[in-house]
């Protein structure tokens, strides 16, 4: 196909809001104007009425990940399909060093996996063995891979965590390189502990997982965090953020001017630890980390989005199935119905991060969608070394762009999304807006609910700098 022609939307940016045509040609686009005129081979779509949107950016997902003794069930063509369908046409993934090889080795076993992909991908490289040679392999990721930021647990001793030495090493080497650290904040001993006391009282059930993990752990996790990143000289950026102590704390550091990000995640803006009360063993499909929290931190967080104390909305897309069968138990919650220290951590959300935003914040909150954009695009593609390649609509930028109708009412249902999870956090949600159709590099991918992609089209993102929004 050589090109593509999008006619008469309301394109919406973070910074703008017109209505015009969009010719994208060779993936890029070319023209943006009103009454484009073209001959040949384009492929004219209709935007009247809709909203033409820069294709998604979500910074946070686990795709075919060996995570302890679990896997995630989605491949990178399930998982990446799924995303498109939610209109987001970028995604950076996790990939990990493991214990005793180098994180290069990671990167390579992380390729072979990203094969199938169907929207563009990049990987933040996670670091779980900080040694002279690795701190090498980091610049040598930053410099020669495009991977140009670093993943750094402070929780799960023993499987992920590390201390603070070596965290703080690898800040001095991300910062001092153009990387961004990326923390997973929660005091992982002090969780430990608190686990192994409700095990041996017997209290097992799922509820368990968030009285165990209590927010002050957050909060402390991520006030060190973000002193060692200080005194590293490091711009660092706290994932998944759930608890208003962890908030404040980010708050107060970019408050004294210090470069520290954070974003939060659907999961925590629309549930509360009331999931974990349901029925039987149905909570531990709402066992992700942090776990979901009261309503108070929910203000919080809804606060900090509106401050930019939160700058996006990512979905820690982490995908187990409820039921063991058709995939196996290592790709099922059910590890865990005896207790729920042995629940794999991680839930779905890739699909609806996107139409539950702009429902829960544009249409209801009174967000605009200038900064719906924004923190579920331009900003992450900002933070993390792909603008203006990705996270807007402009002349040069790749042609991935969502065609969004803003007043479709819709339910959210499990059985009609495209991962391979049994399951939403979001069952019979009823949402205003949905993705109408996506467009990667111009090509129309999702059109209804009819799929135009394939896997293997995506392609790998060789970032540049990241750290900060300049
Ligand atoms: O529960 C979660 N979040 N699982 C994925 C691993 C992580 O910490 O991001
Ligand atoms: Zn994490
Ligand atoms: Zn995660």
């Amino acid at each position: 196909m050589a090109a593509t022609l999008i006619r008469n939307g309301r394109i919406v940016t973070a910074v703008d809001d017109y209505t015009a045509d969009i010719l994208v040609k060779d993936g890029k686009v070319e023209t943006i104007g009103r009454n484009v005129q073209v001959g040949g081979d384009v492929e004219v779509h209709d935007a009247a009425g809709l909203l033409v949107l820069p294709g998604g950016v979500d910074v946070h997902t686990h795709l075919d990940w060996e995570f302890g003794p679990t896997y995630t069930v989605d491949t990178f063509g399930t998982g990446t399909k799924s995303a498109a369908f939610g209109g987001t046409t970028t995604l950076i993934d996790f990939c990990n060093q493991t214990a005793g090889f180098s994180p290069l080795k990671g990167l390579e076993n992380w390729h072979k996996r990203r094969e199938s992909a169907c929207v563009d991908v990049g990987a933040h490289m996670i670091m779980l063995d900080v040694n002279d040679q690795s701190l090498i392999d980091m610049k040598t990721l930053i410099a020669k891979e495009g991977v140009t930021s670093f993943k750094l647990f402070m929780a799960y001793p023993g499987v992920l965590m590390v201390d603070d030495g070596a965290l703080f090493k690898a800040m001095r080497v991300a910062g001092g390189n153009g990387a961004m650290t990326c923390i997973h904040a929660e005091n992982g001993p002090v969780i430990q502990v608190l686990v192994q006391e409700a095990v041996a009282q017997g209290l097992k059930a799922p509820k368990y997982h968030a009285s165990t993990r209590p927010s002050i752990l957050e909060g402390e996790a991520t006030h060190r965090a973000i002193r060692l990143a200080e005194l590293a000289g490091a711009p660092l950026y706290i994932v998944h953020l759930s608890a208003g102590e962890a908030l404040h704390a980010v708050t107060e550091a970019r408050d004294r001017g210090i470069p520290v990000h954070a974003e939060t995640c659907p999961h925590y803006l629309f549930l509360t630890a009331e999931e974990y009360e349901r029925p039987g063993f149905e909570g531990a499909k709402y066992v992700m980390t942090p776990p979901l929290r009261d309503h108070h931190h929910q203000h919080q967080l809804w606060r900090g989005l509106k401050t930019d104390d939160l700058q996006v909305v990512s979905t820690d897309h982490c995908p187990f199935c409820f039921n063991e069968q058709p995939y196996g138990i290592k790709y099922s919650k059910q590890q865990g119905i005896d207790s729920f220290s042995k629940i794999p951590n991680g839930a779905p959300g890739v699909e609806t991060r996107l139409p539950l935003i702009f429902d829960g914040a544009v249409t209801k909150n009174g967000m605009s969608i200038n900064r719906f954009v924004e923190i579920t695009s331009t900003a992450p593609a900002k933070l993390f070394g792909l603008f203006p390649r990705k996270g807007t609509i402009a002349v040069g930028s790749d042609g991935d762009i969502v065609l969004f109708d803003p007043k479709e009412q819709w339910t959210i249902r499990a059985a009609e999304q495209h991962s391979r999870i049994d399951y939403t956090l979001f069952e019979g949600r009823p949402v205003t807006g949905r993705v109408k159709k996506v467009f990667l590099r111009g090509q129309c991918i999702v059109d209804g609910a009819n799929w135009r992609g394939r896997e293997g089209m995506g392609q790998y993102l060789r970032r540049a700098e990241s750290g900060a929004i300049r």
